[in-house]
């Protein structure tokens, strides 16, 4: 008995100790030329940073005022998305920034994030209060994956594994991120820089800027780019935002791109506000950016089912009505999805 708890107990710190080994050495070294948003070693965001340092976290710990999320959260029975052919796109909400999308005969995921941690270590790091919509055993054959960054919610190793065993899918990263993923035994990956594009059938995925950085431990900070996604079958567009800030680049990508159909747009993970501000939408920036975007229409992400910061889980949702309501809005042009709440769009 005393053997078997000295045992856990030296798994557990064995795993501690991998788990800060991976946290401070988590890539090869790599570089890449100077360009607009990166100087010779590192990203940067083209209108300045205002990057948080060890001694703000620890500010931020320390004042923080943390509604507590409730531990468990039921979803709902949707049942599961028409994915046959027809001349419509169809897109689910799954959890977090991960949709599943249908066009033109591809299928896509966005973000995926199947874990129950969002974190480098399986015991600690913000937890899933609710199951994914469509857990990851029923997902149909996957195409494309898109990523928008290497944080651990957008970024799930086990998910990447899992679907890349699964279905071989062509996974479309930021810039640096290649070499984690080829780490992890992933061959068939694509780097993209801001306004790279890639078809793959008829279909157009462009690399477009975000306002945000990356990491994934203590010593590679915006080591890879960050960024977000306009998906155009040639019909309709769709903008999967990824994470981000408020800036210009949401009227620099409607310009050189055109409106898009639908927006996917991040609305938590917005409080407090001296922290989170320049780096994630609150609510009221989000109906903004579907604004400057000229978004037809948008839908919510990024709220709901991991707890990154202090709002409490109803609150992206009651403030992003609010924030419609100010603009003269309605969900008619702003949805806010159930996790597993399937969509479709006439072309
Ligand atoms: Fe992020």
């Amino acid at each position: 008995m005393t053997l078997l708890r000295r045992e856990k107990s030296f798994i557990k710190t064995l795993s501690a100790i991998l788990g800060l080994l991976i946290f401070l050495f988590p890539f090869p070294s790599f570089s890449y030329e100077v360009l607009d948003h990166h100087d010779g070693e590192k990203f940067f965001n083209p209108g300045g940073d205002e990057l948080k340092g060890f001694w703000q976290v620890l500010k931020w710990k320390m004042t923080s005022k943390r509604v507590e999320w409730p531990e468990h959260v039921p979803n709902k029975n949707y049942p599961l998305p028409d994915l046959l052919p027809n001349q419509k796109i169809n897109l689910t909400f799954i959890n977090h920034s991960t949709f599943l999308l249908k066009l033109k005969g591809l299928t896509i995921l966005t973000d995926p994030i199947f874990s129950d941690r969002a974190s480098p270590l399986s015991f600690a790091g913000p937890k899933r209060v609710r199951g994914a919509g469509i857990p990851l055993e029923l997902l149909p054959p996957i195409d494309v994956v898109v990523i928008s960054h290497n944080h651990y919610d957008h970024l799930d190793e086990e998910s990447i594994k899992l679907l890349d065993g699964k279905f071989h899918p062509l996974f479309l990263v930021p810039l640096g991120d290649e070499e984690l993923l080829k780490k992890w035994g992933v061959q068939n990956v694509k780097a993209m820089d801001w306004w790279n594009e890639e078809r793959i059938k008829d279909v157009k995925f462009i690399f477009t800027p975000a306002l945000h950085w990356s990491a994934r431990g203590l010593t590679d900070k915006n080591k890879c780019l960050w960024g977000s996604f306009m998906i155009d079958d040639g019909k309709s567009k769709i903008y999967f935002a990824g994470d981000t800030g408020f800036g210009k680049h949401f009227s620099e990508i409607r310009k050189r791109l055109g409106p898009p159909d639908l927006a996917l747009l991040p609305i938590g993970a917005y409080k407090p506000q001296w922290f989170m501000h320049y780096y994630h939408l609150n609510p009221e920036e989000a109906v903004l950016a579907h604004v400057e975007l000229r978004a037809s229409q948008s839908i919510a992400m990024h709220f709901g089912t991991f707890q990154m910061s202090d709002e409490g889980i109803e609150e992206p949702v009651l403030d992003l009505k609010r924030g419609l309501e100010k603009f003269g809005l309605g969900e008619k042009d702003f949805f806010i999805p159930d996790q597993g709440e399937s969509f479709s769009l006439s072309q």
